[in-house]
């Protein structure tokens, strides 16, 4: 499979062989799971956060030379986040993902409970054999955070006085926590000083949080044929995000019509109204892409490679991507 963009062309092979690595590592232990995880990385996933860690692999070491255990975290970062993304359709009881049905809609939701909890145990165990127990320490912390983010949002559910800052402190633990954590053990596999390393963790938490704004903002703009999942969903459920919490600002009624829930029939298409009226969309485009500037200005001590280049275009790719 190549990838949605030409961005990731320096590790275009080694992305291919992580793909089918992936299809591998779950292994054939059921045929259910078997199915679930060919079912999943087979389908269209951009791969971002293994091309991420790659490209910091590369340019991060002398010859530019990725090591097996820099495979070996790129295939678990992306465990994680498509164990994530299993548990996160199912609490969004969402039907569609990456353009194919979702594990729960297809194989139920118990099937993709234990899916999920699978890909999360499996993704520990590569991760405790890479021994090498700083990282292990980072990337359990990211599995933590995923679950604090998931319960931050349920329990926010329609809560008008939600501020931008929780806001953003949510999107870190289901979003930025594993970019950021992830970049930061690429770092300690590299052995790079640990301002470096702490610039590299900079990284993925300021390109994360710019990638979630900006899935905020397209759940809003685009479709589900162009998402591969279904859009205009955020606000129907409750879920406040930048461009809903930068309207309401601006117009109170918007919040009136979240606190009664949506209860007379023609609330939901004027609060949508409401926000592609005002201002609250291109609030949301000023912040993802300030995120996206201090993404870059944090690999400033990188030397030039065309990895290097690469990462500097994926934080411009994550305000322009359109899925
Ligand atoms: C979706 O992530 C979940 C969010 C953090 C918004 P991606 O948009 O990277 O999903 P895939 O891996 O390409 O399906
Ligand atoms: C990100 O949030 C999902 C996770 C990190 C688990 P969303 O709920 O916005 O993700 P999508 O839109 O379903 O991909
Ligand atoms: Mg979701
Ligand atoms: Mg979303």
């Amino acid at each position: 499979m190549t990838s949605v963009t030409s961005l990731f062309a320096p590790v275009e092979t080694d992305l291919d062989l992580l793909t089918h690595n992936l299809k591998g590592l779950v292994g054939a232990r059921h045929p259910i799971l078997s199915a679930a995880a060919e079912h999943l990385f087979g389908a269209g996933g951009k791969r971002l956060r293994p091309a991420i860690v790659l490209l910091l692999a590369k340019a991060t070491m002398a010859n530019q030379e990725i090591t097996p255990k820099h495979r070996r975290l790129a295939e678990i970062t992306e465990m994680i986040h498509t164990a994530s993304l299993v548990h996160d359709d199912v609490v969004d009881e969402s039907s569609v993902r990456r353009g194919v049905p979702t594990v729960h809609s297809r194989f139920g939701n118990r099937i993709a409970v234990l899916a999920g909890d699978f890909l999360f145990a499996q993704s520990s165990w590569y991760l405790a054999n890479l021994d090498n127990l700083r990282v292990v320490k980072l990337l359990s912390q990211v599995i933590m955070d995923l679950a604090e983010g998931e319960i931050q949002q349920g329990l926010n559910r329609f809560d008008t006085s939600l501020s931008i800052e929780a806001y953003l402190e949510k999107s870190y633990f289901k979003t930025a926590s594993l970019l950021a954590n992830s970049a930061k053990a690429t770092g300690v596999l590299s052995d790079i000083s640990e301002v470096t390393i702490n610039q590299l963790y900079a990284y993925g938490r300021h390109l994360g949080l710019a990638f979630q704004i900006v899935d905020d903002i397209l759940d809003f703009t685009s479709s589900d044929e162009v998402l591969g999942k279904p859009a205009c969903s955020d606000l129907r459920s409750g879920n406040l995000t930048a461009p809903v919490l930068y309207t309401m600002a601006e117009q109170p009624f918007l919040a009136t019509l979240i606190e009664r829930e949506f209860a007379e029939a023609s609330d939901f298409d004027q609060a949508i109204e409401l926000i592609h009226q005002g201002n609250g969309i291109q609030k949301s485009r000023d912040l993802a892409a300030e995120q996206s500037r201090l993404a870059v200005e944090c690999l400033a001590s990188l030397p030039p490679s065309a990895a290097k280049q690469a990462l500097q275009d994926i934080a411009d790719y994550v305000l322009r991507r359109v899925f």
